[in-house]
């Protein structure tokens, strides 16, 4: 193990503090470690392995395309693509869609969409757009996009950033009406804030903020490349509050955990301000992600990992509640995507995750004092009784 781990160290740059585990293989919620350990995985590759490790459809599907053709660039058409963005359309009902690889990527795909269509659409003078964001957000690591958030962490020494855009608090109505202007071409969001700690605004704020974004002639653009494809217990987190957004950005799980694929969704007349050179990805709707993409939809809806995202959901949730641990101040969550605030006065998310790990369950803290819990979908409601029990153990003996 350790072996493995020097290496990394060694060789690798250190953006990351992982938990001293090396993994070789996975099968469903579970992961192997290189001494044949197990553990349930209970943060899926940040929401990317929500169908769980290799998906047996999935990986026939990666098989069948890669065979054929991978990757065939976007000078020629594929009979993979067109499928995929269909398919992608009609749930989100939307009706275009820009394939990328990564959710930074799509983040940034939609940046670009906003604001050529504030010019062209809105008429807003030259260079003059302004982008909408909340405070606490996380949309990828591109310079642009650590340029608006409101961690310094995120920031520090990667400066000058991108103008054009403003922070509001998140949840607050008020406050983004106040901050649109007639420059204002998107207000960009995530439903749910994932990075910051799984924090809900409060009930009925996007319906209110749709309403806004529509009478200002502003667009709403929802990041959903954490909250999407089930993992809230809706295909999108935006329809627990009954709106439909302008755009949609969507990442992670639509790879099905075996490979990057992303998107940017909207409306015609906002795809259309994109002209040959005007943007683009080598890799982006690449036939083999268009493939693996398709299947890793049809798996969510047949295999009715939506439904098990509420279901399961609403049960851990009530587990946790029922914990009723002197260490926890908060539980708090949509589907299986929960966050347990960790009273830092008590312990620190991390050593909870560190004896979670040594238990045999992988999570991982965001924020210090936030323990994510968002294990694949596939996960069964034995192995949530499981991972609680393991949880109330290490509660108890940190407290
Ligand atoms: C809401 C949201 N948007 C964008 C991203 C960036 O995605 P990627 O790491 O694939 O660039 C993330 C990653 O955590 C995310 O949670």
């Amino acid at each position: 193990m350790d072996e493995w781990i020097s290496l990394e160290e060694q060789f690798g740059a250190h953006n990351y503090h992982p938990l001293p585990v090396v993994l070789t293989r996975g099968n469903g919620a579970w992961v192997w470690d290189d001494q044949g350990k197990k553990y349930l995985d209970m943060l899926s590759a940040y929401s990317a392995v929500s169908h769980g490790h290799a998906h047996p459809r999935l990986i026939k599907v990666l098989k069948e395309q890669a065979e054929k053709i991978a990757v065939a660039s976007r000078a020629f058409y594929t009979d993979k693509l067109g499928i995929f963005l269909k398919r992608l359309c009609e749930l989100a009902e939307m009706e275009m869609g820009l394939p990328m690889n990564t959710g930074a990527e799509a983040v940034e795909t939609a940046i670009k969409a906003a604001r050529r269509w504030g010019y062209r659409m809105k008429k807003i003078p030259k260079d003059k757009a302004e982008i909408i964001v909340a405070e606490g957000n996380f949309h990828g690591r591109t310079t642009t996009i650590v340029g608006f958030s409101s961690e310094s962490a995120y920031q520090e020494g990667f400066g000058p950033f991108t103008p054009g855009f403003k922070m509001i608090p998140f949840g607050s109505a008020s406050a983004l009406e106040k901050a649109i202007t007639p420059n204002t071409c998107a207000f960009l969001v995530e439903p749910i804030q994932g990075e910051a700690g799984i924090v809900l605004p409060p009930a009925g704020w996007l319906k209110e903020v749709s309403q806004l974004c529509k009478r200002h002639n502003v667009l709403l653009i929802l990041d959903e490349v954490q909250s999407g494809l089930g993992r809230t217990g809706k295909m999108f987190a935006f329809q627990h509050e009954g709106i439909q957004p302008d755009g949609l950005i969507l990442g992670k799980a639509l790879g099905g955990g075996l490979l990057p694929v992303s998107a940017f969704l909207s409306k015609r007349e906002v795809m259309e301000v994109f002209n040959p050179g005007s943007h683009g990805s080598t890799f982006g709707g690449n036939p083999l992600a268009a493939a693996v993409g398709l299947e890793a939809i049809k798996v969510l809806i047949e295999e009715n990992l939506i439904e098990k995202s509420r279901d399961l959901g609403d049960y851990l949730m009530k587990k946790l509640h029922n914990l009723k641990s002197p260490l926890i101040t908060e539980v708090r969550g949509k589907g299986l995507w929960v966050g347990v605030v960790i009273d830092p006065k008590k312990a620190s998310a991390r050593s909870v995750c560190e004896k979670l790990m040594l238990k045999g369950i992988l999570a991982k803290e965001t924020h210090e004092v936030v323990v994510r819990l968002a294990p694949p979908l596939v996960i069964t409601r034995e192995e949530i009784d499981w991972a609680v029990d393991q949880l109330a153990d290490v509660l108890k003996q940190l407290g």
